[in-house]
């Protein structure tokens, strides 16, 4: 990410040697999705396996010019193992704030780093103990503590612009129009909306692709079509994909969808099964969580809302070693 820092909130950041990830053509895929082409972004292919290590960077380094001593954030797993590992590659003390839910592998890479756990009940009460500790000793917190919510810290998600930036190396001005993006809270989503806002309005590029959320439950989906407020509690089930789960949604995401012209389009947690199950048997085996991009994009061809002779660019945000015991039983039955 150094080639980009006239871009970036810093010149000097800890690094574990993140981003520069493969951008790879797959007609297999494009077979099966009946596009005319799909490239994969692996992001998964980061230090510690997923996006998120474009993030934490900023937010380490933001941590430490404040002089902060304790770097935290709410997590279910992925951004808790990524921040851990920036924190101690930085030297500053790091607290996930987690439930029980977390996965074995990501509790154990994040204590190996030396950072601390602390369980909650509920993902809801994460925020309430982080709100507590911003307000009372001094924590910086990388994650949302509000309620409603809003994104991560915003130093960090100016890190996702470097995946907008290599995008662009790889086609020059011909960015295919759609990009698949597996969304929870929307900081990818958005910080990829302003790598490509920037290299339009430095008339880089000409224009910025439709980007697509894809959602485990409709929550964006019922906001683009005004059936909802961005100050909602939307319902549905989430459990086999964790890691975009939550009830809530940042502003920050309907601002990158409708200024890009895309779309939001929600996968259940029985179409994420199907997806991740297909997906493995192509030979790419993907975290639910983010697997559901293939399932979002299918949908939309299917829907007539992606023409056929398009092409797709998915960012595959998480190997499958990140999927939890349930997902594999269901991929396996
Ligand atoms: C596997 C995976 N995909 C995608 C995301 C995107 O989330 P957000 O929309 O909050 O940036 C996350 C975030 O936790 C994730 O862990």
């Amino acid at each position: 990410m150094f080639r980009y820092t006239d871009y970036l909130p810093y010149n000097k950041f800890p690094t574990i040697v993140e981003g520069g990830t493969p951008l790879l053509e797959d007609k297999n895929l494009a077979e099966r999705l009946g596009l005319n082409n799909v490239y994969l972004k692996n992001e998964f292919q980061n230090p510690t396996g997923t996006h998120k290590d474009r993030m934490n960077p900023f937010i380490v380094q933001r941590a430490i010019e404040n002089n902060k001593e304790i770097v935290v954030a709410a997590s279910s797993g992925n951004e808790g193992v990524s921040l851990a590992a920036y924190a101690a590659r930085a030297g500053i003390k790091c607290i996930i704030v987690t439930t029980d839910n977390i996965l074995p592998n990501c509790k154990e890479a994040i204590l190996a780093t030396g950072a601390e756990i602390i369980f909650t009940k509920t993902a809801f009460e994460r925020w309430e103990i982080i709100k507590k500790h911003v307000e009372e000793v001094n924590w910086f917190s990388a994650t949302n503590y509000m309620n409603p919510p809003v994104g991560s810290s915003y130093f960090g998600v100016q890190g996702y612009k470097t995946i907008s930036y290599e995008i662009y190396e790889y086609f020059g001005d011909n960015i295919p129009n759609y990009l698949a993006i597996p969304t929870s809270r929307g900081d990818l989503l958005f910080g990829i909306f302003e790598g490509f806002k920037e290299l339009n309005s430095l008339n880089i590029i000409s224009k910025i692709p439709k980007l697509i959320a894809v959602e485990p439950i409709p929550r964006l989906e019922l906001i683009l079509s005004s059936k909802a407020e961005t100050n909602n509690l939307f319902e549905g089930k989430y459990s086999l994909t964790p890691s975009v789960g939550g009830n809530t949604v940042t502003r920050q995401s309907v601002v990158a969808l409708n200024r890009s012209k895309g779309y939001a389009v929600s996968v259940s947690q029985e179409e994420a099964i199907l997806n991740t199950k297909e997906l493995s048997k192509s030979g790419i085996f993907l975290e639910g969580s983010s697997a559901i991009v293939y399932g979002g994009i299918k949908k939309l061809v299917k829907e007539g809302k992606i023409p056929k002779n398009e092409e797709v660019v998915l960012i595959m945000t998480s190997y499958g070693s990140r999927n939890s015991y349930g997902m594999i039983k269901e991929i396996l039955r």
